[in-house]
C-alpha cells in the first residue's frame, strides 16, 4: 500500500503554506509506505506540473528536494510501497503524461498494466518508469486528444483500468482540481475554507480539516476549493454527499506522537484508554446484541482475518468452544477460497479488520457472501470498505492506529470479541447469568486492570528486552487461550525487532521444535489461569529447561508454580477469558524495547505497511 495526498487552495486562505500542509499530511502517512516519495504541483500560471520525487525517508527527501516549499495551490504528494517496479527515484511517484501536463499518484494495482502499456507504447507514449502507475497519465493524455475535455478522458481512463486504485491527478488544463477514483483502495476527502483534500487516510489533513467524506468503490469525480463533484462510475450519473460528510472527533494528539518517541509506545500506554472506548461503544447501542441474535441463527460459523486481527480471531473461536461448546471455523483470510466451496446460505462469517480494508478479508467477506452467508465486521475504522460491505458493523473505536505494529487494536479486538462470545454463551445456555456478569465485570474493569499492569511490568520487560536484543531466535508457547496470544508476541518480535520467534502449541515441543533448543534459548510462556497451567509449568517449563532454554513466563503473581520460570513477566490475576488482555501488554513492551535496543524504528519495520490491499 501507499499514502496519498492531495490539496487545492484559493491562494492565501490556507492557514499555512499549502505544500507545507500537504508535507506534514504525507509525514502522517509515512506508516503506509516509506520506500519512496515524490509532490507534484502547479505553480500560478505554469503549463508544466513540477515534480520533485525520490528514493528515501521522506525526511530525507525534504532535505534535497524542499517538498515543503514547492509552488503553488494544488499539489498532490505520494509515500510508496513498492509493488511494481523497484523503490527507485524513477519509480516513485507522481508520474506524468509525455508532456508533463498532468501528474498521478496511486495507491493500489494496475492488474492490466502490461496490456495498456503496449497499447501506448505502439501509439509513441514513452514511458520511463517500470511501474503499473505510469500507464494511468498516458492514457487519460491519450484520451484527451479526443475529449478535449480532462474529466472525461479521466473518466473513461478508470472505466478501462482493472484492480484496485486510488489515484489523485492534477493537470494544467484545469489547475485548480484534484480528480480522484477509488476501487478497493481507501480514500477521503477532507473539507476546508476556501480550500480541500483528498488523501489515503484521515490523520493527513487532521490538523487543517475535521469534516470528511469516506469515497466508496467506484466513485470518481474531482474536488476545488471550494467544491465537491462524485460520481458512481457504475450509474454514470452523479451522487449526492452532504449527508455523508462526518464530522471527526478525534484531537490531532490522537494520530501525533505526542512527546513519546514512537508511535507504537504511545499506543501501547493508550490501551486502557482505548478500552473505555471499546466498552462505551458495545454498552452504548445495540449492534453486539443484534450480533448474537444472528449467530445463534446461524447453522455454521467462520471467523477471518489476516495478522494480528486472525489472533483475534481466533482467541474468539477457542472461547465460543469453551465457554459456548460452539464450534467455529478460523482461517486465515489469504486462504478463503479453501474455506468459501463449503460456504452456504445459514452460515455466518465474522471478519475482523482493525482497518477495514485488508485485500484478504475483502475477498473472503465478498466470496461468502455471494454463496448466501451473512457477514458481521468488527473494524476499527467506521466507513471503511468491510463493515460497509456487511450486514452488520461492530466498532472497537480504538482510535487511530499509527505504528505499523497493532497494539491498542488487538486488545480492543479481544474485548470486542470477548463480550460477543460471552453474550452468545449467555443466550445459548453455555454460561448462567452469574457466570456471564462475572465475566463481564471483569471485562469491563480491564481499563483499570491494563493501567495497572503498564506500571506493573514496564521496567521488567525493559530489563529483559537488554537481553533478547542480542538474541537470533526465540519460541513462544502456551497451551488453549493462550496460543493466540503467544503467536501475537511472536509476530510482534518478529516484525519489529527483526528476530525469527516461532509460537506453537507448548505441548507440541516434543515433536520437532525441541530439537533447536540449546544453552540460553529463550522461551517465552503465555501462563493462562486455567486448567492447564500444572501441565505447562510443571510439564514443558521443565522439559525446555532440562535442554538449557532459559523459560521467561507471562505469569499471575499469584500462580503458585511461579517459581518454575527463570524470569517471571508479573501480570494481574483475572479470569481465564481476559488471557490476551492481560498477557499481551508484557510482549507488546517486549517487542517495542527489543527493537529500540537493535537500534530499529519500531514503526517503520522494513519491507512492512500498515493495511496490505495487495493480494
Ligand atoms: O487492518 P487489518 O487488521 O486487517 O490488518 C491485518 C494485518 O495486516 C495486521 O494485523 C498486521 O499483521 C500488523 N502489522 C500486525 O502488527
Amino acid at each position: 500500500m501507499c499514502g496519498i495526498i492531495g490539496l487545492t487552495c484559493i491562494p492565501g486562505s490556507t492557514p499555512d503554506r499549502p505544500s507545507l500542509m500537504v508535507y506534514r499530511g504525507l509525514l502522517r502517512l509515512e506508516y503506509r509506505g516509506y520506500d519512496s516519495a515524490g509532490v507534484a504541483s502547479i505553480p500560478t500560471g505554469s503549463s508544466k506540473v513540477v515534480v520533485l520525487k525520490g528514493k528515501g525517508k521522506i525526511i530525507e527527501l525534504e532535505k534535497k528536494y524542499g517538498f515543503s516549499k514547492v509552488d503553488g495551490c494544488t499539489i498532490v504528494a505520494h509515500t510508496r510501497w513498492a509493488t511494481h517496479g523497484a523503490p527507485t527515484d524513477i519509480n516513485a511517484h507522481p508520474h506524468t503524461d509525455c508532456s508533463t501536463t498532468m501528474a498521478i499518484v496511486h495507491n493500489g494495482i494496475i492488474q492490466n498494466y502490461r496490456e495498456l502499456r503496449k497499447e501506448l507504447v505502439d501509439k509513441g507514449h514513452v514511458f520511463v518508469s517500470e511501474t503499473d502507475t505510469e500507464v494511468v497519465p498516458h492514457f487519460i493524455e491519450e484520451l484527451y486528444y479526443k475529449y478535449k475535455d480532462i474529466y472525461s478522458a479521466f473518466k473513461k481512463t478508470v472505466e478501462v483500468l482493472e484492480g484496485s486504485y486510488a489515484i489523485a491527478l492534477i493537470s494544467v488544463v484545469e489547475p485548480d482540481k484534484i480528480f480522484f477514483a477509488r476501487k478497493d483502495s481507501p480514500l477521503v476527502l477532507g473539507l476546508g475554507n476556501g480550500f480541500n483534500f483528498v488523501a489515503s487516510d484521515i490523520p493527513a489533513f487532521l490538523e487543517y480539516s475535521r469534516k470528511v467524506i469516506v469515497l466508496r468503490d467506484y466513485e470518481v469525480g474531482y474536488i476545488t476549493p471550494i467544491n465537491v463533484f462524485i460520481e458512481d462510475l457504475r450509474k454514470n450519473r452523479s451522487v449526492g454527499y452532504t449527508h455523508r460528510v462526518r464530522f471527526i472527533e478525534w484531537s490531532i494528539e490522537d494520530a501525533s506522537k505526542g512527546g513519546y518517541a514512537h508511535f507504537m509506545i504511545k499506543e501501547i500506554f493508550e490501551q486502557p484508554r482505548a478500552l473505555k472506548n471499546t466498552l462505551q461503544g458495545i454498552e452504548g447501542d445495540n449492534s453486539f446484541q443484534k450480533a448474537v441474535e444472528i449467530l445463534l441463527d446461524a447453522d455454521r460459523i467462520y471467523v477471518t482475518a489476516a495478522g494480528t486481527s486472525y489472533h483475534a480471531g481466533f482467541y474468539y473461536s477457542l472461547l465460543m468452544q469453551e465457554l459456548a461448546g460452539t464450534p467455529v471455523v478460523p482461517f486465515i483470510a489469504s486462504e478463503h477460497y479453501v474455506y468459501e466451496r463449503a460456504a452456504s446460505e445459514g452460515d455466518v462469517l465474522i471478519v475482523v479488520s482493525q482497518s477495514g480494508e485488508t485485500i484478504d478479508s475483502l475477498m473472503a467477506l465478498r466470496a461468502f457472501k455471494e454463496r448466501g452467508a451473512r457477514v458481521i465486521a468488527l473494524s476499527n475504522v467506521i466507513d471503511s470498505a468491510i463493515p460497509r460491505e456487511s450486514h452488520l458493523a461492530l466498532y472497537t473505536r480504538a482510535g487511530p492506529e499509527i505504528g505499523v505494529a497493532a497494539t491498542k487494536t488487538f486488545i480492543t479486538q479481544a474485548l470486542a470479541l470477548a463480550w460477543l462470545a460471552v453474550s452468545y454463551a449467555l443466550a445459548s445456555g453455555g454460561l448462567s447469568s452469574s457466570e456471564a456478569e462475572g465475566i463481564r465485570g471483569e471485562l469491563r474493569d480491564s481499563p483499570r486492570i491494563l493501567s495497572e499492569l503498564i506500571s506493573l511490568v514496564e521496567e521488567k520487560a525493559k530489563m529483559l528486552s537488554e537481553w533478547m536484543s542480542r538474541k537470533s531466535s526465540v519460541y513462544y508457547l502456551s497451551r488453549g487461550i493462550g496460543l493466540p496470544v503467544a503467536m501475537e508476541g511472536a509476530l510482534k518480535l518478529k516484525e519489529i525487532a527483526y528476530i525469527h520467534a516461532e509460537a506453537y502449541p507448548a505441548g507440541e515441543s516434543k515433536h520437532g521444535p525441541i530439537a533447536l533448543v540449546s544453552e540460553g534459548f529463550p522461551v517465552i510462556f503465555v501462563v493462562p489461569t486455567d486448567n492447564y497451567l500444572e501441565k505447562l509449568l510443571l510439564g514443558n517449563v521443565q522439559e525446555m529447561k532440562a535442554r538449557g532454554a532459559v523459560a521467561i513466563g507471562v505469569a499471575s503473581l499469584k500462580t503458585s508454580l511461579g517459581d518454575q520460570l527463570d524470569y517471571v513477566l508479573p501480570v494481574p490475576r483475572t479470569h481465564w477469558v481476559l488471557t490476551p488482555l492481560t498477557h499481551t501488554l508484557p510482549l507488546q513492551l517486549i517487542a517495542y524495547y527489543t527493537a529500540v535496543a537493535r537500534g530499529l524504528d519500531p514503526d517503520k519495520p522494513r519491507n512492512l505497511a500498515k493495511t496490505v490491499t495487495v493480494e
